[in-house]
């Protein structure tokens, strides 16, 4: 089965592969006009930036969907449970849960910034759910990830997916795990891939209470054009109600 749902889900940060492209057109323009040494110096740069190029596109168009299928796959849902999707963008884990999730409720908050995703709008995660046949179970709303419009303990499952690192400030970044926490409900869990700060999330995980906070690689279908910037799973659960 493709790992891709049906729909049209952008490209992440579209100025990155925009940029290593461009670049990589440059340094052949200086190639051409050098020789010897710096000759060889400027192609070996311009095909590291090409394949740069071509790895972070392999990743925003096929990569991630094939990480988040293992991942909510790997979760073994019975298929009623609440998935709350944060930083959704057009949708593309709220897409691949759906079919897991047929009696479920399934949620996506975002501030639908384009700069994050191109064509990112509430009107295209829309248009993703009506084309999966979803929409009457999946629901979009506006909002910050780090003041969500949740009761607590709402969701079983809270997931974000290269949404956290949007956000510069690490007090935050702190301050939307610890909204993800609160609307985690007691032994529900919480799955984030991110490209940058996982540790940071297992320990602010730790410090809330969250049971085993861990961190996993997850290969070449995680890499944003280099190992520098691969993804990485963070995984948790709240601690079930004391009876
Ligand atoms: C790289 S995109 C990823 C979108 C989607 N999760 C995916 O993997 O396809 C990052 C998303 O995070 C959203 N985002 C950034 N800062 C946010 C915030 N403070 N609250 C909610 N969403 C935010 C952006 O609007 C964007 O949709």
């Amino acid at each position: 089965m493709s790992a891709k749902p049906r729909g049209s889900y952008g490209i992440d940060a579209p100025y990155v592969p925009i940029l290593s492209a461009v670049g990589a057109v440059a340094l052949v323009v200086a190639a051409i006009l050098s020789s010897g040494t710096s000759q060889i110096l400027y192609l070996i740069g311009a095909l590291l930036l090409f394949a740069q190029a071509v790895i972070y596109l392999r990743t925003t168009l096929i990569g991630k969907f094939a990480c988040w299928r293992r991942v909510l796959t790997e979760l073994q849902l019975d298929g009623d449970e609440s998935l709350l999707d944060v930083g959704c963008g057009r949708g593309m884990v709220l897409m691949i849960a759906a079919p897991l999730l047929p009696t479920g409720r399934l949620v996506g908050v975002d501030i639908w910034s384009s700069h994050d995703q191109s064509g990112n709008s509430v009107a295209a995660a829309e248009s993703n759910a009506a084309a999966n046949s979803v929409a009457d179970r999946v629901r979009f709303e506006t909002a910050d990830m780090t003041d969500m419009p949740f009761e607590d303990e709402s969701f079983d499952v809270v997931t974000a997916s290269v949404s956290i690192h949007n956000i510069k400030d690490p007090a935050m970044r702190a301050r939307a795990i610890a909204e993800i926490y609160r609307v985690t409900r007691p032994g529900g869990r919480i799955r984030i891939v991110d490209l940058a700060h996982a540790d940071e999330y297992r320990e602010n995980l730790a410090s809330l209470g969250a049971v085993e906070p861990a961190v996993a690689g997850l290969g070449l279908d995680g890499m944003w054009g280099n190992p520098f910037y691969a993804s990485k799973l963070v995984s948790a659960s709240k601690p079930e109600a004391a009876s």
